[in-house]
C-alpha cells in the first residue's frame, strides 16, 4: 500500500494568509506541533522574505535536528541564486533539508510578470535546480501557475528539471481555478508524457479560490501524485489551500477508495487546529469539516435518535479519531506535581523544561480552584498559551468589575510596569471597555481595538473562555489571547498580551516580503 506524504505549508504558504503573521516563538510551537502530528515535511518559511523568516526556519530546523525527528525541513526559494543560497543558508543546521525552489510556467506569468520567454524559463529552473543540488540532495521543483500553463511545456520543464537533479515535482493550481477532473487528467497527462515522473516524488498544491482545493488535491493523489501540499485549516494566500484535516481524513476514512496510508497521527488534528486558529486569530467556521465546532454535533431529534441508537447511523468516523475528547476528566485539585506532569507526558508534552511545568501546575492549581471538572482540553489550552514567549512588560495583576442593568460600568485594573505597580479605574460602553480604557491609562499606549472574539474551551457554565484580539498602535497590529474561567478577565489578559506584543516588536508591521513581483 503505497505511503502519500505530507507536506505542511501552514508556515509558509499559511502564513501568507491576509493580516496574518506569527512571531517566531510561535512559528517554532506550531512547527513542534506539526512534527508530533506526523507531517513528513515542514515548510518552515521563506528564508529570503526577512530576516525573520530566515531566523525561524533555521530555529525550526535546529530543533528537528536536535529531536532526532524523521520530519524534513525545507524553505522556499525562487529560481535564483540569491534565493537558494539563503534557503540553504537557513537550512545549514537541519538534519533533513529540502530546497524548494519555483518559477512560473503560465503564458500569463511569463509574459507579463516575468517577462521571460518559455526558453529562458526552463534554463532559470534547470539552473535553480542544479544550484539547490549543490547544497542538498532533496531538491522540489514547482511550476507556479501549472493550472493554467501547457500541458506539453510543464512536460518539458519537469523532464529538465529531473535531469537536473530534482527529487520532486509540483503541479501548483495556484489561482485555484480548475476542477477535479481537470486536474486530474493534468497530472495523469504529466505522467503519460513524462515516464521519469515515476522516479521522482509528484506533488499536488491546490488553492480553494473556488472551493475545489481539497477535491483537486484528492483528485490528483488519484491519478498518481504521492505528495499532498497541504494547510492546517486550510489557512493560505487568498481563499486558502487545501486542508491538512480534511485531506488526512478524506484519505484515512475512505481508504477502500484511495487505498493509500499517511504517517498522521489523526488524533493530534484538532489540537493542532485550535492551536493554530488561536496562534493566527483565524477563526475555524462551525461548520467546518473534521474541526469546526459543529462537526460532530447533532441537532436535529431525527438524527440525535439515530445516534443514540447507533453512533454509525450518522457518523463515518469517531470524535475521538480527530483527537476531540475533551469531556475526559484528567484530573482535580487533589492532584499532584507529578501526577500533573504524567498527565503532560499522556498528553504528548514530554518535552517540557522543568521551569515550564512548574508554571503550568501553578496555572492548573488556580483552574482547580476556578473549575469543577479539569479536561484534557483545558490543560491542552494551558499549554499552548504558555508556549509562545512573549517578554512580560506589562504584568496584569488583577482586575475587577462594576456592572449591570442600568449601571454605568467600570473596571479597576491593576498592572506591575516596569515603572511599578500601576492601578487605573474607567468607565466604559461596557466592562470590557472599561477594563481596556483603564489599562491604556496605565501603559499610556493607546491601542485600537480592531476585532474581538470570544470563544468557550470545552463545555459547561465553568468552562474556559478564550478571547482573541486584534489589536493596531498606529501602522502595526497584533493578535493576543487571553485565557480565563472568567471572560471579563481573558478580555484583560488578551489586552495586556497584545501590549507586551507591541513592546517586544512582535507585530504585524515587522513583517515584509519579496515583492518584486516573483512572490508566490
Ligand atoms: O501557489 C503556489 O504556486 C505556490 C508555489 C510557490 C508552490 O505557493
Ligand atoms: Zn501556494
Amino acid at each position: 500500500m503505497a505511503n502519500i506524504r505530507i507536506f505542511d505549508t501552514t508556515l509558509r504558504d499559511g502564513e501568507q494568509s491576509p493580516g496574518v503573521s506569527l512571531n517566531q516563538s510561535e512559528k517554532q510551537a506550531i512547527a513542534r506541533q506539526l512534527a508530533r502530528l506526523g507531517v513528513d515535511i515542514i515548510e518552515a518559511g521563506f528564508p529570503v522574505a526577512s530576516q525573520g523568516d530566515f531566523e525561524s526556519v533555521q530555529a525550526i530546523a535546529k530543533a528537528a535536528a536536535s529531536e532526532d525527528s524523521r520530519v524534513v525541513i525545507t524553505g522556499l526559494a525562487r529560481a535564483h541564486h540569491g534565493d537558494i543560497d539563503r534557503a540553504a543558508a537557513a537550512l545549514e543546521v537541519a538534519t533533513n533539508p529540502r530546497i524548494h525552489t519555483f518559477i512560473a510556467t503560465s503564458p500569463i506569468h511569463m509574459e507579463k510578470k516575468l517577462q521571460l520567454t518559455p526558453d529562458e524559463v526552463v534554463e532559470r529552473a534547470v539552473d535553480a535546480v542544479q544550484h539547490a543540488r549543490n547544497y542538498v540532495d532533496d531538491v522540489e521543483f514547482s511550476a507556479e501557475d501549472a493550472g493554467r500553463s501547457d500541458i506539453d511545456f510543464l512536460a518539458r520543464i519537469f523532464q529538465a528539471a529531473i535531469d537536473a537533479g530534482a527529487t520532486t515535482v509540483n503541479v501548483p493550481d495556484t489561482v485555484g481555478y480548475m476542477t477535479p477532473w481537470e486536474y486530474g487528467a493534468l497530472i495523469e497527462g504529466l505522467f503519460e508524457r513524462v515516464p521519469d515522473l515515476h522516479n521522482v516524488a509528484v506533488s499536488t498544491h491546490c488553492h480553494d479560490d473556488l472551493g475545489f482545493a481539497v477535491a483537486n488535491s484528492m483528485a490528483g493523489v488519484r491519478a498518481g501524485a504521492t505528495q499532498v501540499e497541504c494547510t492546517i485549516n486550510g489557512i493560505g494566500e487568498r481563499a486558502g489551500n487545501a486542508s491538512l484535516e480534511e485531506i488526512v481524513m478524506g484519505l484515512n476514512v475512505r481508504k477502500d477508495v484511495w487505498g493509500h496510508d499517511v504517517a498522521i497521527d489523526t488524533r493530534e488534528l484538532y489540537r493542532t487546529s485550535r492551536m493554530v486558529s488561536s496562534m493566527t486569530g483565524m477563526t475555524v467556521p462551525p461548520n467546518k469539516a473534521i474541526v469546526g465546532d459543529n462537526a460532530f454535533a447533532h441537532e436535529s431529534g431525527i438524527h440525535q435518535d439515530g445516534v443514540i441508537k447507533a453512533i454509525e447511523t450518522y457518523e463515518i468516523m469517531s470524535a475521538e479519531s480527530v483527537g476531540r475528547d475533551a469531556g475526559v476528566l484528567v484530573m482535580g485539585k487533589h492532584s499532584g506535581r507529578r501526577a500533573f506532569r504524567k498527565t503532560l507526558d499522556d498528553l504528548g508534552y514530554q518535552n517540557l523544561e522543568d521551569e515550564q511545568i512548574d508554571g503550568l501546575f501553578r496555572q492548573f492549581k488556580d483552574l482547580c480552584d476556578r473549575k469543577t471538572t479539569v479536561t484534557s482540553e483545558d490543560i491542552r489550552a494551558l499549554v499552548d498559551a504558555d508556549s509562545v514567549r512573549v517578554p512580560q512588560t506589562f504584568k496584569l495583576l488583577g482586575v475587577q468589575f462594576q456592572s449591570g442593568t442600568n449601571v454605568m460600568p467600570v473596571a479597576t485594573v491593576r498592572v506591575e510596569t516596569q515603572d511599578g505597580v500601576k492601578q487605573e479605574a474607567a468607565q466604559g460602553d461596557g466592562p470590557v471597555d472599561a477594563s481596556y480604557r483603564a489599562i491604556e491609562r496605565i501603559s499610556g499606549v493607546p491601542l485600537k481595538l480592531e476585532s474581538y472574539e470570544i470563544r468557550s474551551v470545552g463545555h459547561g457554565k465553568d468552562a474556559l473562555g478564550e478571547v482573541s484580539v486584534r489589536m493596531r498602535h498606529d501602522d502595526d497590529t497584533v493578535f493576543a489571547r487571553g485565557l480565563s474561567t472568567d471572560v471579563l478577565e481573558a478580555s484583560a489578559k488578551a489586552y495586556v498580551e497584545a501590549l507586551n506584543k507591541f513592546a517586544a516588536g512582535m507585530g504585524l508591521g515587522s513583517k515584509t516580503s519579496t515583492d518584486n513581483g516573483q512572490a508566490p
